[in-house]
Parts: structure tokens; sequence; C-alpha cells
């Protein structure tokens, strides 16, 4: 298939930075977007135990040791497991003036992608569809239940999601990043998703859990699932975790 004409090229054409093209700039300081999403109020808020910042097994052992894993057993996730997981992503880990700095870098540290826990099997937290306040190291209940089959089903029916302890949902706020980079932004959220994907894989192998990354899924299916419409905020990233088998 010769993909030169179409929107793929066309789309890495276009947002070339080059020499002699001007390079977006920023509107100016004072009106960037919010870099958190606030929900008027969510159907319950469970706050999060601190995670552990300073011990862990050692960084090469974990990255030598972390694969794919597809086979999970079904046994719950402790809720000190998933708290860990969601510091290692998108935890407050820094601060300079105007930004507070996270766990995973993101380009102009705009921080587009939301994150959405698919709670499937968790000790201590009801299953359904959660929303991960940065800020407060929460999570806030978006949509109670039991929604392992729907996860799965949006992921182009890999079945095999709906064993994991919890899936890892990524929707980027386009606006957030869009605001500074414009069209370029698009090549961002991306970028930005996948050093979450790569930092909660890393983090679940520390922890013994095998994960995996997925890309492969109904776009509004996934939004759907969410709660987020799928233009302004688009569904990028998707990753489940549990206990290997
Ligand atoms: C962007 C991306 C998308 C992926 N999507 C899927 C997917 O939809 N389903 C799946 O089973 N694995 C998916 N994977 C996992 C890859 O198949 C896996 O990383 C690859 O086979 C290498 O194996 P390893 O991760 O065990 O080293 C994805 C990985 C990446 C990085």
């Amino acid at each position: 298939m010769d993909l030169s004409t179409s929107i793929g090229p066309q789309f890495q054409e276009a947002t070339k930075y080059g020499r002699g093209r001007p390079v977006p700039q920023a509107p100016g300081w004072a009106s960037p977007p919010p870099p958190y999403k606030q929900y008027e109020s969510y159907l319950d808020r469970v706050e999060l135990p601190q995670a552990e910042t300073v011990a862990g097994p050692g960084l090469w052992a974990t990255i030598a040791g972390r694969r794919s894993q597809r086979r999970f057993s079904g046994r719950p996730l402790a809720l000190t497991e998933l708290s860990q997981l969601l510091w290692a992503i998108q935890g407050v880990t820094g601060e300079v003036p105007g930004f507070e700095l996270r766990a995973a870098a993101s380009a102009g540290a705009l921080y587009p992608n939301e994150t959405y826990v698919v709670a499937q099997a968790v000790d201590d937290l009801a299953q359904g569809v959660y929303h991960y306040d940065v800020r407060g190291h929460a999570l806030g209940l978006l949509a109670d239940g039991d929604y392992s089959a729907d996860a799965a089903q949006a992921c182009l029916g890999q079945t095999w999601m709906a064993n994991a302890g919890a899936v890892f949902v990524w929707g980027a706020v386009v606006a957030r990043c869009a605001w500074k980079y414009q069209n370029r932004a698009y090549r961002y959220l991306y970028l930005d998703a996948g050093h979450l994907g790569a930092h909660l894989q890393l983090a679940a192998q520390a922890l013994g859990l095998g994960s995996c990354n997925v890309a492969a899924f109904f776009d509004d299916e996934v939004a759907r699932l969410v709660g987020i419409d799928g233009r302004t905020e688009v569904p990028v990233y998707v990753t489940a975790v549990g206990h290997p088998d």
C-alpha cells in the first residue's frame, strides 16, 4: 500500500519544524489551559495511600525483567499497589515556578493526558471507572460496576484484559497541548502517553506485577467507557495491569 499521499505523511510533513518555517509560539503565559481536569463532583472519592518514593528494586533488573504479560491470575491488586502505579506515572514529584512537575516527562510540562482506571479487581476499591486526581493523589468514581467486559470489548475484544486487576486509560485533552504547539501537539500527546505506558510497565515490574500496553482499540468505545467526548479529549493509550498467572 502506498501511503505517500495519505493523511499520515501529510500530517508528518505539515507539522515539521524546519529552518525558514515559523515555529508556533504560545499565545502568552497568562492564559494557559489548566493542567488538571476538574470534575464538579465524583460519585465517590477514594484517597490513595502514600506512595513509596525511595526504596524499591534496582532499575537495571526491572528493565531486564519487563515483558508484556497477557495472562493474569485474577488475584486482586492491593490499593497500595494501585497507588504506587499511579504515582509512578503522574505523581507530583517537583515544582518550578508556574509548574507542578510529574513523574513522567511531558512536552512543555503541559501534561495533556488524563488517567482513568477501570478497577476490575482491587482490594478495598469498588469496581468501577475512576478518574485519577493527580493533585489530591485520589481516585474519583465516575461510574460504578463491573466494566471489565466493556474494557476488553472496546479493545478489539482482547478478552485476556478482563482478568487484569486494573485497566489504565489515557485521554489527551488536546487544547492543553495545542495551546502551545498547535497541530504539532498531536505528536506530543502520543509521545507523552508512551512515557506514561513505559513508566507504568516498569512500575508494575518493580512490584512483581504484569502489564501489557494496548493501542488496538475502538476509539469511540474507549472514549465512552471513560466518559470523554473523543474530540476535545481523545483516547490515546491503554495498559492492563495484574498479577501474572
Ligand atoms: C504502542 C503499543 C501498542 C501495543 N498494543 C498492543 C495491543 O493492542 N495488544 C497486545 O496484546 N499487545 C500490544 N502491545 C504490546 C506489544 O505487542 C509488545 O510490547 C511487543 O510484542 C514486545 O514484547 P515485550 O513488550 O514483551 O517486550 C503494544 C505495545 C506498544 C508499545
